[in-house]
């Protein structure tokens, strides 16, 4: 059975776009495959966090995941830093990749932003700690947006790599699933920009934390353009809100635009939006609640957590050392 492994930082509330594009998708693989999911706090302090914030932040995922539907008995929840395989195998991912490919990532030179000279050398090498996140766990099957594709490439190639330096048939290919209309949300205020926790505006994407008065001012206040719905996908080339509302629309109702479209045909966007505003509510708020409850009792929460850690580690801990065998290292006897 080929295992899954993904990853969600703690740099924030989770977002539609995480939930869409990547929590939603994880939920049933639980019942199909051998799934982990990590918090992974080691990539969040790639660019800084504060540190009460952060512990706050990492709690309030792993509780967002679980009331997404995340299962600790039917999946491994943990939180990256307690499972050491992770930092000992990025270390040889390290020393396996080359500077050539970590250069040709995208998502470094938008987050580093003008001045690279000023990022972390933590920011640069995140894809290889991505790349060991994965292989600690010989996963294969990594469901995640459409964002993460270049990541994964760079995974392969560094897998690749290993094998090939030390002769060996060790690390698998790994698969991104990447599904779905919802692939890429796009930001409330500019079709063009991607959902992300870390946008400065706080109006660009919807919260897993939300309630219903937020989500209602936010879509109602979210950029389309003058025209009213057209009945064809084809028409909305060229109108990147307008594609993205219906694209939630679809995406959270089960359906595709196609038949949102086919529904909402020259409705204006002021009707739409209430269409959107409700079934948006009616997903979230269940969600939402449950995650307050579950942040009332942090200490079920931090068992869980553990429990997902000892797990993990089972798994993670033999393949690191493996990992390390292979290239030399003396066994500590
Ligand atoms: P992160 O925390 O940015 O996002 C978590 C997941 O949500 C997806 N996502 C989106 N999908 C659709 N529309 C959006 N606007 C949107 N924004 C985010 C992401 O694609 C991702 O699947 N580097 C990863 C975390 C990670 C990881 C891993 C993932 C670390 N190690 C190993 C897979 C395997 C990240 O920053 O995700």
């Amino acid at each position: 059975q080929p295992r899954v492994f993904s990853g969600i930082q703690p740099s924030g509330v989770p977002t539609l776009g995480n939930y869409l594009g990547a929590i939603r998708n994880w939920v049933p693989m639980q019942d199909t495959h051998e799934a982990i999911f990590c918090v992974v706090d080691l990539h969040a302090i790639t660019v800084w966090q504060d540190p009460k914030e952060l512990a706050r932040q990492t709690r309030e995922m792993a509780a967002a995941l679980i009331a997404c539907g995340l299962d600790p008995k039917r999946c491994t929840l943990f939180l990256q830093s307690h499972v050491h395989a992770h930092t000992r195998l990025a270390w040889i991912m390290n020393c396996v990749a080359r500077l050539g490919w970590l250069n040709r990532m995208t998502q470094f030179k938008d987050k580093a932003g003008k001045d690279k000279e000023a990022a972390s050398a933590g920011l640069y090498v995140y894809p290889n700690l991505m790349a060991a996140d994965i292989l600690t766990y010989h996963a294969t099957l990594v469901p995640v947006g459409d964002d993460q594709r270049q990541h994964l490439e760079l995974a392969n190639d560094i897998a690749q790599k290993f094998n090939h330096d030390y002769g060996v048939e060790f690390f698998p290919r790994i698969e991104p699933l990447i599904q779905g209309v919802a692939a890429r949300v796009m930001s409330l205020r500019d079709g063009t920009k991607k959902m992300s926790k870390s946008d400065p505006s706080d109006q660009s994407r919807i919260n897993l934390t939300d309630d219903h008065d937020s989500i209602a001012q936010k879509i109602r206040k979210a950029r389309t353009d003058a025209e009213p719905l057209p009945g064809h996908a084809s028409g909305l080339e060229n109108r990147p809100e307008a594609r993205n509302l219906v694209g939630i629309l679809a995406a959270i109702t089960g359906t595709l635009p196609e038949n949102v479209l086919r529904e909402h045909e020259g409705k204006g966007f002021g009707a739409f939006k209430e269409v959107l505003v409700a079934a948006l509510v009616a997903h979230l708020d269940p969600i939402r609640k449950e995650m307050a409850r579950l942040l009332d009792d942090p200490a079920t929460l931090d068992a869980q957590l553990r429990l997902g850690a000892d797990r993990a580690e089972a798994v993670a801990a033999p393949i690191c050392a493996r990992a390390e065998e292979i290239v030399g290292f003396l066994p500590r006897r």
